[in-house]
């Protein structure tokens, strides 16, 4: 899988390593995708015949893996809400042998950073051989999957050079927002009417930037926290959740520390059996009509030993809270909370010592099944 410096973004300039430009590059890719996707008064631009395409579905299926698996956990209920139509999301490695007994109606959306992934290859050649939509939306508007599939969407995001993906993930929760509000409105869907999803993305990359302006601070968080640890929990309820899942692959996949995103409700159920002195735990705040029982959740894990950290955002943090980040629409946090959490897995493995970008054992994009 060669990357295509050709769009100039090959350069590392001056930073020790790629995904930390990668990181500090999230407000700008925000604000790329804001001048593709959208004119001058804030208007989504979707094309019209993929818009027509979706309005004819009676399900999506979002099918995809790692971290862009965990942008579709994030994208679904963007499309239910904004756009009132059902979402499954899946597993491509799972999907393709067991396919799941089908809507009338589908329409596949296959997130994905580099369009070459094994894993979604298969899916989509099962899904063509059935006669069915597909849409790509992909960093790699050349690569297979967005050439066989009927539509495509680029992520806008430059190369993505280092095998943790970071801007790659921002780009692809920002895209579905884009298209789920644009395609509510192509239905006529109040909701989506009422949803300024320019105006949020604006904000939120005003936030990133102060976000990874703080960047020192969560060094000190990521050495408090992760400095000799074997092992770490993200949790959270909804996209909070979600978000866990992102922030323990970002971990445990460039520092080794055998990182796991939970259920905040869920840890009751046996895992909790895993929490002893000092086992870091990373509570996520920021859904509001689950904050007080992952606050809970934290609790029982702190009163069993475990280290807690705490990152919420403004309008639900309580004294006490080691991170507060800026608020931001429910349905958009993850594109706030993953800030920190990229930087705390960045600093955990350069003050391992380790080779941030290129990872053991792993590939930029896995063009094997
Ligand atoms: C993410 O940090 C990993 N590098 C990996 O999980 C990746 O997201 C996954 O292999 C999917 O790749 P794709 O987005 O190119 O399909």
């Amino acid at each position: 899988y060669k990357v295509d410096v050709s769009e100039g973004a090959g350069e590392l300039g001056a930073y020790p390593f790629y995904m930390l430009k990668e990181i500090d590059e999230q407000p700008v890719v925000l604000r790329r995708l804001l001048s593709n996707y959208t004119d001058a008064d804030g208007q989504v631009n979707m094309p019209e015949e993929l818009l027509a395409a979706m309005q004819q579905a009676d399900r999506l299926y979002f099918v995809a893996a790692g971290t862009s698996y965990h942008a579709s956990l994030v994208a679904a209920p963007l499309f239910e809400q904004l756009a009132g139509v059902p979402v499954t999301v899946a597993f491509a490695s799972e999907f393709g042998y067991h396919m799941p007994l089908l809507s009338k109606k589908p329409l596949f959306v296959f997130l994905t950073q580099s369009g070459e992934t094994a894993d979604i290859r298969q899916v989509l050649v099962k899904v063509k051989a059935l006669g069915l939509p597909s849409l790509t939306i992909t960093n790699v508007p050349t690569s297979t999957l967005a050439r066989e599939a009927d539509f495509a969407l680029s992520l806008h995001a430059g190369p993505e050079i280092a095998v943790a993906s970071t801007k790659a993930y921002t780009a692809q929760v920002a895209t579905c927002a884009l298209l789920a509000q644009a395609l509510g409105i192509y239905l006529n869907n109040d909701a989506a009417k009422q949803f300024d999803v320019a105006h949020k993305l604006t904000m939120i990359a005003t936030a990133q930037q102060q976000l990874v302006d703080e960047k020192d601070q969560i060094h000190e968080f990521a050495q408090k926290m992760f400095k000799t640890t074997r092992n770490a929990f993200y949790i959270g309820r909804g996209s909070d959740y979600y978000l866990s899942l992102e922030a323990a692959l970002k971990l445990k996949e460039i520092s080794y520390i055998q990182a796991e995103g939970f259920a905040a409700g869920e840890l009751k159920h046996g895992t909790i059996a895993l929490i002893e002195e000092n086992t870091p735990v990373v509570a996520i705040v920021s859904d509001p009509v689950t904050a007080a029982h992952t606050r809970a959740n934290a609790t029982e894990v702190q009163a069993r030993g475990a280290a807690v950290m705490r990152i919420a955002t403004e309008s639900l943090a309580q004294p006490g809270d080691e991170l507060v980040v800026p608020d931001t629409d429910p349905l958009l946090t993850p594109l706030v909370t993953i800030v920190p959490c990229q930087l705390l897995a960045y600093y955990a493995s350069l003050d391992r010592g380790y080779d941030v970008d290129r990872p053991r054992n792993l590939a930029k994009s896995v063009t094997v099944e």
